[in-house]
């Protein structure tokens, strides 16, 4: 049975506020261009094939229709917090929503990748417009192997490649924007520090050989600010704010 994200299938995996309002499309540009300009906090849009999905520094994300979990979130942050964070606390989202599935450890490559098994099965996109988020999350959920893109920098895989299982999508959907309200009312309450406890041990670069914009050196781990310290030399240690990481596997 094919599973769906329409408002019916999705509307009794949504416990909190975000969810709602809720919008669908079969087949649209992206899920991150939905929303009017007044979205809520917590409305949410799905679709089930985007024609041009973004991910970061311009890519595209790509999945066959209706095999992958797309949405989008609208987040109003405090502006006293540091709104690029979200994009960690999605992955700690997802990562957990990963975790729940399939009853395996996931783990958050920096600063944006959910991982399972050392391959890329999700990704967040934070996109700050007049102080409003728009948090986009794709999770590769019931693709084969041969759907899986094939020219990724990091190897993918999506939970039934890992798994052998498939997944109904409407339930991991309400499991993410579930963790997604509790990970987010912890930031808004404290700042990354609050939610730390839920990144460090899923730390995927920590001890691994990296290269960050050209620069390499040995990942010492996210900090509580959410940048990535990198030991470069017998003493010297930086920590990069943003950055496109290559590293050894
Ligand atoms: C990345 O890893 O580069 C981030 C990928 C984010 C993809 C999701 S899919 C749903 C939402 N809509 C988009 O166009 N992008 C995000």
């Amino acid at each position: 049975m094919a599973d769906s994200l329409s408002p019916e299938a999705v509307d009794r995996y949504v416990e909190g506020r975000f969810g709602r309002p809720y919008t669908y499309l079969e087949s649209c540009v992206s899920t991150q261009f939905l929303f009017d300009d007044d979205a809520p906090e917590g409305a949410v849009a799905a679709c089930d094939e985007q024609t041009a999905g973004r991910g970061r520094y311009g890519r595209v994300w790509e999945a066959p229709a209706g095999t992958a979990l797309l949405c989008s979130i609208i987040l109003h942050p405090p502006p006293d917090l540091h709104a690029p964070e979200l994009t960690l606390v999605g992955a700690i989202a997802a990562a957990e929503a990963v975790e729940g599935a399939t009853g395996l450890t996931a783990q958050i490559k920096w600063p944006n990748d959910v991982m399972l098994n050392r391959r890329k099965v999700g990704g967040v996109l934070g996109e700050l417009r007049d102080g409003v988020v728009t948090l986009g999350i794709g999770i590769n959920v019931n693709q084969t192997r041969e759907q899986l893109p094939a020219d990724s920098r990091t190897p993918p895989a999506s939970l039934r490649t890992i798994t052998g299982s498939t997944f109904d999508r409407a339930a991991l959907l309400g499991s993410l924007l579930f963790r997604l309200e509790r990970a987010y009312d912890e930031w808004r309450h404290g700042g990354l520090a609050e939610v730390f406890v839920e990144i460090g041990p899923r730390d995927f670069l920590r001890g691994r050989t990296v290269t960050v914009d050209g620069r390499s050196g040995v990942a010492v781990g996210i900090d509580r600010e959410g940048r990535l310290e990198l030991e470069v030399g017998q003493r010297e240690r930086v920590a990069l704010e943003s950055g496109e990481v290559a590293y050894e596997r």
